[in-house]
Parts: structure tokens; sequence; C-alpha cells
């Protein structure tokens, strides 16, 4: 479980995160939806540690970000795997080495080990032909499986994805939102997504925190969200007409 209290990040003077609290639960895949700008990405690489928020908690299963030693913070990473928007992946190395990487640089597997957990990840993933293929061999969707078993490879208690499924079709998107909550599931994992694809609030909002502006303006679950009156959500929710059809057809039931 991640709980985050009244965490504040400004750049230049300018205030991105307002003050944000909540929970991300262990098991769940926890989405942070909110538009373009709306400080997703800041609140998600503030939990990753790249941004230093001034003032407000992270605390990560009882332990206080601020408050750890820089060894304690170094395991802590190691137990973080993440997602980045667009992939990247190294696209002079294979897909195999790509997902061996993780395992190279923090742990002390000998190469066996590391093959074996290689494999492991890849068959879970679905990927198990592609371990000697380029990334740029391989289509956009095969790249984020590559992203998510790279990852995975460490074991994380902790999955972050930033839009791990922008630029996909909608088949391909949902196949790799259900990908990310099957294994969130199954190695019970704290998951948080960000995301503002409406498909991938009704297929995997377990917990859905909605920013605006760098304030938390609403919270709930993928019913919840089609039922709420919340003004700047159902703004959000209208902007598809899809999802417009959608909430009238969940409030007519
Ligand atoms: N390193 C930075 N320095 C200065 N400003 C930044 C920095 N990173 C983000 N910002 C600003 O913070 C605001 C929120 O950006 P953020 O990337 O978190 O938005 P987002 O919700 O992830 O948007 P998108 O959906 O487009 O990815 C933006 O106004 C952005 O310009
Ligand atoms: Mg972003």
């Amino acid at each position: 479980m991640i709980e985050i209290k009244n965490i504040e990040k400004s750049f230049n003077g300018n205030k991105i995160l307002k003050g944000i609290s909540t929970v991300f639960e262990t098991g769940k895949t926890n989405l942070i939806i909110g538009q373009s700008g709306s400080g997703k990405t800041v609140l998600l690489k503030s939990l990753l540690g790249i941004h230093t928020p001034e003032s407000g908690q992270i605390c990560f299963d009882g332990r206080v970000y601020s408050e750890l030693e820089d060894d304690e913070k170094r395991e802590l990473r190691t137990e973080i795997g993440m997602v980045f928007q667009g992939s990247a992946l190294f696209d002079s190395m294979t897909v195999a080495e790509n997902v061996a990487f993780p395992l190279k640089m923090f742990t002390r597997d000998n190469r066996a080990a590391v093959k074996e957990r290689v494999d492991f990840v890849l068959e879970r993933v679905a990927l198990k032909d592609a371990h000697d293929k380029l990334p740029s061999e391989i289509s956009g969707g095969m790249q984020k499986r590559v992203a998510i078993a790279r990852a995975i490879v460490n074991k994380p208690k902790y999955l972050f994805c930033d839009e791990p499924n922008s630029g996909l079709d909608p088949n391909t998107a949902t196949l790799i939102d259900n990908l990310i909550k099957e294994i969130t599931e199954e190695y019970d994992i704290t998951t948080v997504i960000n995301t503002h694809d409406m498909n991938s609030v009704m297929e995997i909002g377990d917990n859905i925190l909605f920013l605006k502006n760098g304030i938390k303006a609403w919270q709930g679950n993928k019913d919840e969200i089609f039922k709420t009156d919340n003004e700047d959500v159902v703004a959000f929710v209208y902007s598809s007409n899809l999802f417009r059809k959608v909430r009238e057809a969940y409030l007519r039931e």
C-alpha cells in the first residue's frame, strides 16, 4: 500500500501538485486520470523519487520515503518496476537483453538464473518467441509487453505505468490493460497507472484518482465514476460521446 499525504510539488514557483492525499492499494490497479497537464506524470515521478515534493509524505508500506537513509532508498528503488510512456526500450539490445537489464543492474544472479527468470517473464507476457528480436522488429503492442516484462522481472512490490497503452489500437490497448491487471493480482503488486483512456477506466478501474489542475477532484471505482454527480468527472467522461452514452445507460439501470 502506498499512502500519500498532502504532497506539493512546484517548478519555478509554479505549483503543479497542490496538496494531494490518497491511498493506492495492494493487489489493485490504481488509476490516475485527468486532462493533459493535470499533473499525472509529475505525481508518478514523485512516487518514483525522480521529483522531490517540497512538502507532504509518501509512505511505502510503512516506510516514509523522505525519512529513509540512502541505502534504504536504493533498496526501495529495487522494489519498483516502471513502464515509461512510449516503452523506452534500448534499441540496440534484443528483447531478452532488455528484459535481463534490471537483473544485471540490481541483482547478483548468475547467468543461468537470469536466463530462467527472463524466459519466465517473457512467457508470462506471451512473447516467448521474441527473445532474439530487436525492438524495431516487433509491433508497438509487443514492445509494451517487453516493457512490462522488464518492469516485473525483479518481482517488484510496486509497478508504475505511465500511459501504458497510448498509441495502441483499442483491442491491443485492452489486452495490455488486462495483462497489467492480471499481473497485479497474481503477484499482489501495488500498481499505479496514468491514463486518459476511458476504456482503461472501464476495464481496470479498481481505484481511480481524478486529478484536475494538481488537485484531487474525485476518487472512486469504475462503477462509481459513471454514477457520480461530480461536475469535473462528468465533464471528463462527457468529453467522449461513447462514454456519455455509457454513463446515460448506467444511470438508467
Ligand atoms: N520538469 C518540469 N519542469 C517544469 N514544469 C514541469 C516539469 N514537469 C512537468 N511540468 C509541468 O507540470 C504540469 C503537469 O505536467 P504532467 O506531465 O504531470 O501532466 P500530465 O497530466 O502527465 O499530462 P499528459 O496527459 O499530457 O501526460 C505541466 O504544466 C508541465 O508543464
Ligand atoms: Mg503525462
